[in-house]
């Protein structure tokens, strides 16, 4: 029985995921809710084994479709180990990038066959469709530059390596994603202020309680109070 709410994060590089977040469980935890964060490729032991072997580039030389299958395993433990207990137990489940992510780098700019990656995509989420996708939207030059500067002296991800065109065709997937599931997906502007984007995304989120008002989801109106 699904109690509480999944909650997923995506965007492109640098759009801030990480930072909105943080303050998402924040603004949650003071209005009473309890918070499981999380991530991906991770977020359960299996899986960040797997992430491991997929972002050292380790696994680049099985080939896409292979890396599609171990971004697909470490979904499936963290599913089924993590998110699904979360959301029955009435929690409120924030992950950084999930399916999404997938059908973007995996599907559109890894240019995998459609019904594999549905396939793939029906095998580990099953059931477990986001209530709600927040898409941090920002220009790419922009979120390169902040990834850039985060990323200090290390070194550059496999997928952090990656051009601007491929960036772009990127950006322009979740918006595609984003126009094909609007009940489900919401854009937010990320080239706006942290404050700004963090009270979009609270102002969201109590939506979201609202409408679908759920198990231990109680104290809703104080939901991003502190946003305004
Ligand atoms: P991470 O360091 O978590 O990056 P970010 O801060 O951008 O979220 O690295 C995750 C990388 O893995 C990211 O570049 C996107 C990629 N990825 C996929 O290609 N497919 C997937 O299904 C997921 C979850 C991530």
């Amino acid at each position: 029985m699904r109690r509480g709410y999944f909650i997923t994060f995506e965007g492109g590089e640098g759009a801030g995921k990480s930072t909105q977040i943080e303050r998402l469980a924040d603004t949650l935890r003071r209005a009473g809710h309890t918070v499981l964060a999380t991530r991906e490729p991770g977020g359960s032991p299996g899986a960040e084994a797997i992430r491991h072997v997929l972002l050292s580039g380790a696994a680049e030389a099985l080939g896409p479709a292979m890396e599609a299958v171990l971004f697909a395993a470490a979904r499936g433990d963290h599913v089924d180990s993590v998110i699904r207990p979360a959301v029955e137990r009435g929690e409120i489940v924030l992950c950084d990038r999930f399916m999404d992510s997938s059908r973007v780098y995996q599907g559109v700019t890894g240019e995998l066959d459609s019904s594999f990656m549905s396939a793939l995509e029906r095998v580990t989420v099953g059931d477990m469709i986001p209530d709600l996708t927040l898409i941090l939207d920002l220009p790419v030059d922009a979120g390169m530059e902040r990834a850039a500067a985060r990323r200090g002296k290390d070194v550059a991800d496999r997928y952090e390596k990656e051009d601007l065109a491929i960036q772009e065709r990127r950006r322009a997937a979740y918006l595609a994603i984003a126009g094909a599931e609007p009940e489900r997906c919401i854009v937010i502007d990320a080239s706006a202020s942290p404050d700004a984007v963090a009270h979009a995304i609270a102002k969201t989120v109590r939506a979201l309680i609202k409408s679908k008002p759920a198990g231990n989801a109680k104290q809703l109106e104080n939901a991003g109070a502190d946003h305004g």
